[in-house]
């Protein structure tokens, strides 16, 4: 617990270099968050720059992500959740989420990056079913090797991996529609899989955005064609109404159906048979 200045709540930052953007810190940036540099704020000017509703496109996901835990604890059942890239914990984090409807929902997160990590920790410091790891995607093995993977998640019963707004971050060298293929392979039937991915949806201002990612200093965000992201489902099921624009995706109340970004983003969950 806390001393008198609240050190021991504080988490333990790892040595950051400053010179070089985060895709965590720089998408917390644009989700309006505290965690940030000022190489991942001018790596967001050209994201701003060329695409000035950027925000939104990251809230729309987020929304997305919202409401596909939301389904798939309280209409599929699932109580175990593996959340690959999941970002600086922001408002709205999956666990609190799957929390909301069952306090009892397991939820490991894995993230690449050591900021995410040590934050995570920090929070998570007093939750006995939810954990957030080091790993990195494009080695789905190894993640599901590691041993908070293997106590927290029962890998012979359904359990839901998400892989939200993670897989534009992989270049095409990096085989995405292998690590997708990865995960599938990983599920137990009656599993699920969520990917969403920036949409190439033949759009001037995907483009724009495409190219400020990528040569904005970032040097990742691919944006991905329906055909394409159809791809990351595999062997799945996919769950109604199918891959479509994030927020046609089960829309509620609270989702923001005529946004500004609303054909930049897609999303989709899939079920192993
Ligand atoms: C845009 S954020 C998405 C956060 C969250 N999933 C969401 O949808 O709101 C992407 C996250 O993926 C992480 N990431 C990037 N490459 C990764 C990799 N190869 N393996 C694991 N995490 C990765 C980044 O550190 C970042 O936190």
């Amino acid at each position: 617990m806390s001393d008198d200045r609240g050190l021991d709540d504080a988490p333990a930052i790892p040595d950051v270099d400053l010179t070089r953007p985060s895709i965590a810190r720089v998408y917390d940036y644009v989700l309006g968050g505290k965690d940030h540099y000022e190489i991942d704020r001018q790596v967001s000017a050209a994201l701003f720059r060329a695409v000035p509703e950027t925000s939104q496109l990251a809230l729309d996901n987020r929304n997305h992500l919202r409401r596909a835990v939301t389904w798939l604890v309280r209409e599929a059942g699932i109580r175990q959740i593996l959340d690959l890239g999941s970002g600086l914990p922001t408002a709205g984090n999956v666990h609190a989420i799957a929390h909301a409807v069952d306090p009892s929902v397991r939820v490991v997160y894995v993230d690449i990056d050591p900021i995410v990590l040590a934050h995570g920790r920090a929070l998570l410091e007093d939750d006995e079913t939810t954990t957030v790891i080091l790993g990195d995607i494009r080695d789905i093995d190894a993640v599901f090797d590691h041993p908070a993977v293997r106590s927290m998640i029962d890998t012979t019963q359904p359990f839901a991996v998400l892989a939200a707004s993670i897989l534009h971050h992989l270049s095409d060298d990096e085989d995405p529609y292998g690590v997708a293929a990865s995960i599938t392979a990983k599920l137990s039937p009656g599993s699920y899989a969520l990917f969403s991915n920036f949409l190439d949806d033949d759009e001037p201002r995907a483009k724009a955005l495409e190219r400020a990612f990528l040569d904005g200093g970032l040097g990742t965000g691919r944006f991905r064609t329906w055909a394409e992201q159809q791809r990351f489902f595999e062997g799945l099921e996919l769950v109604e109404p199918g891959l479509t624009y994030a927020n046609d995706w089960r829309p509620d109340d609270q989702t923001p159906t005529d946004s500004p970004t609303h054909t930049l983003y897609a999303a989709g969950v899939g079920r192993k048979a």
